[in-house]
């Protein structure tokens, strides 16, 4: 009896170490800006902001890990950056090649799982074979999740979703007028994630450009002036704190 009431022990002071370094948050999300501004400050061409702001996810992935965030949702390329110039297009999706395949052997051995969200099958094919292999071998980890957006818009996963209820409702699976809040969160890439807690913003802009709109509902907002390729662990840790300092009230008083 004993070990057992130790180890239950241990695990209960392991999971208020968590919570004190997460202060409970337990899904994070990042729009990472500022790439562009950091390489120009800097004089350097704005693929080198891109490739630094890998570096700063790879960096943030780990750290996230090590704090105990449950998810780190990132959102990598949006459904209105196919509007940039084609060669800055072709560098963030060299990039996300290089970061899948340079990263995948971490992700296993950390229990990372792979999770992508938006319409990621419009992403050139090459990628989304890398992808799906990722999907794959991380399938089964359960440490942390990392939900990367890509190809993705809020206004347009919403608009998939009320496709899938619509369908339901042809089918006769559901009456319109019992359509809730949770056959839309069901119908949502994020369905099987845990409620956003937090939302960040990098490099000082206060807008959420259709990134989870839907799951922003209830969410902290934090912004910060920081451009991505210098958002760090300390960044990060500030962010958790200004999270633990707020009162959530989820529109009650
Ligand atoms: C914003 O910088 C950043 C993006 C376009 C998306 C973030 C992309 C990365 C961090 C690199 C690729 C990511 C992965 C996961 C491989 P910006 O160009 O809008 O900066 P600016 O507003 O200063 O011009």
């Amino acid at each position: 009896m004993r070990p057992a009431r130790k180890e239950s022990q241990d695990s209960s002071a392991a999971a208020s170490a968590v919570k004190d370094s997460t202060f409970g948050a337990r899904h994070v999300a990042i729009i990472m800006d500022g790439n562009g501004r950091w390489a120009k400050k800097k004089h350097l061409p704005r693929a080198l902001g891109h490739k630094k702001g890998v570096e700063a996810v790879r960096n943030i992935v780990r750290v996230a890990g090590e704090t105990g965030i449950e998810v780190l949702t990132l959102y990598a390329f949006s459904s209105e950056n196919w509007n940039r110039p084609r060669d800055e297009i072709s560098d963030l999706m060299g990039l996300l090649r290089q970061y899948i395949q340079s990263d995948i052997e971490e992700f296993v051995e950390n229990g990372i799982k792979l999770k992508v969200i938006g319409n990621y099958k419009g992403l050139e094919p090459d990628i989304v074979r890398l992808i799906e292999g990722a999907l794959d071998r991380t399938a089964g980890n359960d440490r942390m999740t990392l939900a990367i957006a890509l190809n993705y818009g809020a206004q347009d996963e919403i608009i998939r979703a009320v496709q899938t209820i619509a369908g339901a409702v042809q089918q006769g699976d559901v009456e319109p007028d019992k359509i809730n809040a949770g056959h839309i969160a069901d119908a949502l890439d994020t369905a099987d994630l845990p409620p956003l807690d937090l939302l960040i913003r990098t490099s000082g802009e206060l807008r959420l450009s259709n990134f989870l709109l839907w799951q922003a509902a209830y969410s902290e907002l934090y912004f910060t002036d920081v451009l991505w390729p210098d958002f760090d662990k300390r960044e990060l840790q500030k962010a958790l704190r200004s999270f633990g300092d707020r009162q959530r009230r989820f529109g009650g008083r």
